[in-house]
């Protein structure tokens, strides 16, 4: 039996509303200081003490024993990769996920950076991982299913351009609790799936391999990295569903909403 999906009030929206937006911010603030050189642990204790200032609380810090304030996944990490002493290259390619707490709702967005100049390969598979994930905003409408959104990204990144789209890790419901119901597979079948219904919120955080979709997790417990060694993009967003279409509350300045 599958729980019941939230459907937040106007209220809860507005929290919602803010916690997205200083999520968003962080992603903004931290951009300048991922260069070749600096650590991934560096980028940690910047973006914890700027939440913080914000009046705000890092989700990750203690989630579940996580150690630390953001997630950082370099290369052939999937995601949950743990900040610490590794020092970021020229042509690597990294994730970071922030959760926010503030006012006691959850605000989660991730993106990818380019350190220095990168690979062809690279670029692309951060391009297609970034344009699936928008694929998936855009098939959020009332009344439609969760399964259109898996399946928009996955014809996208795996249709049209062969990648593997990671099934180990989902997109999640989110509010007072980082990871609520529904799950958002980003694999999934049109037409498939709960309904979606105006004032639900959720994650879509297509994970994108350039071979095999398989993950494997590391001996810390936490970052899981591909199968084959194989380069993995992500890009994440919360959303939430209105009565006409969706709302895209980790927003960044640098980015277009979703037309109607
Ligand atoms: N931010 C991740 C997500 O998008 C979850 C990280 S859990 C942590 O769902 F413990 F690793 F921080
Ligand atoms: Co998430
Ligand atoms: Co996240």
């Amino acid at each position: 039996m599958l729980s019941a999906v939230e459907i937040k009030s106007p209220e809860q929206i507005e929290k919602m509303r803010a916690t997205c937006r200083l999520a968003a911010k962080v992603l903004e603030f931290i951009r300048p200081h991922v260069v070749p050189g600096v650590t991934t642990g560096q980028l940690d204790k910047l973006c914890h003490d700027f939440i913080l200032d914000h009046g705000a609380y890092p989700a990750p810090l203690n989630y579940k024993g996580f150690p630390r304030s953001i997630c950082t996944s370099v290369n052939e990490e999937v995601c949950h990769g743990i900040p610490g002493n590794r020092v970021l290259r020229e042509g690597d390619i990294v994730n970071l996920d922030i959760t926010t707490i503030l006012d006691g709702y959850h605000g989660d967005t991730s993106d990818m950076f380019l350190v220095g100049e990168v690979s062809d390969e690279a670029r692309k598979l951060v391009e297609v991982t970034r344009e699936s994930m928008w694929r998936g905003i855009r098939a959020v409408r009332p009344g439609g299913r969760i399964g259109d959104i898996g399946a928009a990204i996955y014809a996208f990144a795996h249709g049209e351009h062969g990648y593997g789209v990671v099934e180990a890790y989902c997109g999640h419901g989110i509010g007072r609790e980082f990871h609520m119901p529904p799950q958002i597979s980003h694999v999934g079948q049109e037409g498939r799936g709960r309904r979606l219904k105006p004032g639900m919120t959720f994650t879509i955080e297509p994970m994108i391999n350039t071979g095999s979709p398989e993950c494997r997790v590391l001996d810390d417990g936490w970052t899981a990295v591909t199968i084959d060694g194989g380069l993995s993009a992500q890009t994440e967003h919360t959303v939430l569903v209105t009565e006409d279409g969706v709302e895209v509350l980790t927003l960044r300045s640098d980015e277009t909403p979703p037309g109607p």
